[in-house]
């Protein structure tokens, strides 16, 4: 039987371990990290995101700075709010939640954040400095990913690893990550053939594709580690992972539960994020 990753622990664990460096940049440097949070509209799932954020950054000590805008606020206007924002010291990160409304130019958005604020690592700067092997911030989910991953033990290195979905916000940097972790990465997507026979020779597989339990336990190599990113509603309502964790369980080393896996981290890295920038901000 596989191990079961308690991302809910690691993710104490980490959190015990970032409240320290937080006490420590207070001490000796006077500096508590601010994180400010753009919300554009009313995108239920987007509040409820936002909502637990917010409580993760007071939990520990982190000032959060909320911007609520109307739906229909224009593009102009957000822009000048992020360039106010990337030049107050006392913000260290900035963090525009989406999806946006549609009549926003999200690309021109994203690259509107100061690099060096950027603490979700989408701006095309970052998503470069990781391309080359020198990150200045890791995109928040896929390197819970690898948190989650270095807790099993297993070494990336020489592995095969399978990621299954090329989103910006997680297969394309999960797979980057792993390669600079010196992983042979094969990166699959909707239009992959014989997904299947691809999984199957995976020692590392990461899902992050949104379909419900569309990979079959069945499809795993016996003893590979799998991370499940995915986050879906069975037709019951029940919330599920892109694995069919039930099959999996049995066949694998180690594998994400969901919820309770990956979700956890998210939050935990964006916080790392932002201690992160205020670290490096000249006081
Ligand atoms: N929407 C879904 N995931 C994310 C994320 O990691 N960051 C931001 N800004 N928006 C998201």
């Amino acid at each position: 039987m596989g191990e079961i990753i308690d991302g809910k622990e690691i993710a104490r664990q980490m959190r015990a371990e970032l409240r320290r460096e937080i006490q420590i940049l207070s001490d000796e440097r006077g500096v508590t990290p601010g994180l400010a949070v753009i919300l554009v509209g009313t995108h239920p799932a987007s509040q409820g995101y936002v909502r637990m954020k917010r409580k993760a950054c007071a939990d520990m000590g982190i000032h959060s700075f909320l911007h609520e805008l109307p739906a229909e606020t224009s593009e102009e206007t957000l822009l000048a709010l992020i360039e106010t924002l990337n030049h107050q010291p006392a913000v260290h990160g900035i963090l525009v939640q989406t999806p946006l409304p549609a009549h926003i130019y999200a690309q021109r958005i994203l690259e509107a954040i100061a690099p060096d604020k950027d603490v979700d690592g989408f701006h095309p700067y970052n998503v470069g400095l990781l391309a080359v092997g020198a990150p200045l911030f890791r995109p928040c989910t896929p390197w819970g990913c690898l948190e989650l991953l270095r807790s099993t033990g297993v070494d990336p290195a020489g592995q095969q690893a399978v990621v299954v979905g090329r989103s910006n916000i997680v297969g394309k940097p999960m797979a980057l990550m792993l390669l600079a972790e010196h992983a042979t990465v094969t990166l699959c997507h909707s239009h992959t053939t014989q997904l299947a026979e691809r999984i199957a020779e995976a020692d590392i597989v990461v899902a992050a594709i949104g379909r419900a339990e569309m990979i079959r336990g069945a499809w795993f190599k016996p003893g590979a580690v799998v991370i499940d990113v995915g986050q879906n509603r069975r037709a019951d309502g029940s919330l599920c992972g892109d694995v069919a964790f039930a099959e999996a369980l049995p066949r694998v080393a180690a594998i994400t539960p969901v919820p309770g896996g990956v979700g956890p981290m998210t939050i935990t890295m964006l916080l790392k994020n932002t201690v992160i920038g205020a670290g490096r901000c000249v006081t």
